[in-house]
């Protein structure tokens, strides 16, 4: 049995948001935002539903990985959002490439800059990470309903994060000098995401283009793995459903749709 989130504080709906948002659950310590959502459907049927939490006993990453975010609670934003399927975003890739583009957009007014999207969605400062998203689907009344986890290191240096880390990890107040507010930061981070949805029922491919430009990817030399072996070749963009091609000598264009790169010659 999974243990009981502790001390939860509903807060109230912000109306000035369409859909993502409009009711936030705060929790003190939970074993995995994303892992309390996945298994409660009720919150499931919620479009938009958004649970953030000080601590995370078993915060997860990608490639199952663990997510520690910092040892210390309170300082990190570990949030979780239910997004429902649209029409306009069909493929679990590309919602993960508009939402690490919404969380890039937020960042820019808090005074971030030289920060990049790592494909598919992590946001590096200074080639460090700052912010990992971590999406995962659930199938519900006959759906696939996308949980969105969130994590953004916000305070301290490079102490707080375990040996392995200290030299891969950034937080936003070394980014930026300043400590910047774990709600505020989870408002425009939620205030962008809203907007980039009904942006994104305008149509993808604009969006698509400024993650593009927001990746600095284009014409970059990478390495991942594709279909269990490691392919390297130059970077040329994404495509509609959020895949990465690849130009490999010998191969043509490779389509990759999950996984990790590495860039050789990444800024
Ligand atoms: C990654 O870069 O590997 C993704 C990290 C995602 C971490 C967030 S923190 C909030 C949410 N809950 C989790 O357990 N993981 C995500």
């Amino acid at each position: 049995m999974p243990p009981e989130p502790k001390n939860s504080t509903l807060i109230l709906p912000k109306t000035s948001r369409h859909i993502i948002g409009r009711t936030i659950l705060h929790l003190d310590e939970v074993d995995s935002t994303n892992s309390l959502l996945l298994r409660d459907e009720a919150l499931l049927r919620q479009d938009g539903f958004v649970i953030y939490a000080d601590r995370q006993t078993s915060g997860r990453g990608r490639m199952n990985r663990a997510w520690s975010g910092g040892s210390h609670g309170n300082k990190h934003l570990f949030c979780s959002i239910v997004i429902h399927p649209r029409p306009f975003l069909s493929h679990i890739p590309s919602i993960t490439i508009i939402l690490g583009l919404a969380v890039y957009r937020a960042l820019r007014p808090l005074g971030v800059r030289d920060h990049a999207i790592k494909w598919p969605n992590d946001i590096l400062v200074s080639g460090r990470k700052l912010c990992g998203i971590l999406c995962e689907a659930k199938g519900l009344d006959g759906m696939d309903v996308v949980v969105a986890g969130i994590g953004v290191n916000i305070e301290g240096g490079m102490a707080q994060f375990p040996p392995a880390l200290r030299h891969k990890a950034a937080t936003l107040e070394m980014a930026t000098g300043n400590r910047i507010e774990r709600e505020h930061l989870l408002d425009i981070i939620l205030n962008n995401i809203d907007k980039i949805l009904a942006e994104a029922e305008e149509g993808t491919a604009p969006l698509f283009r400024e993650w593009e430009i927001s990746a600095d990817l284009e014409g970059k030399t990478v390495t991942c793995n594709h279909k269990g072996r490691l392919i390297t070749g130059v970077a040329r963009g994404i495509d509609e459903s959020g895949g990465l091609l690849i130009d490999v000598d010998g191969a043509g264009s490779v389509k990759v749709i999950s996984g990790e790169i590495t860039l050789t010659d990444y800024r």
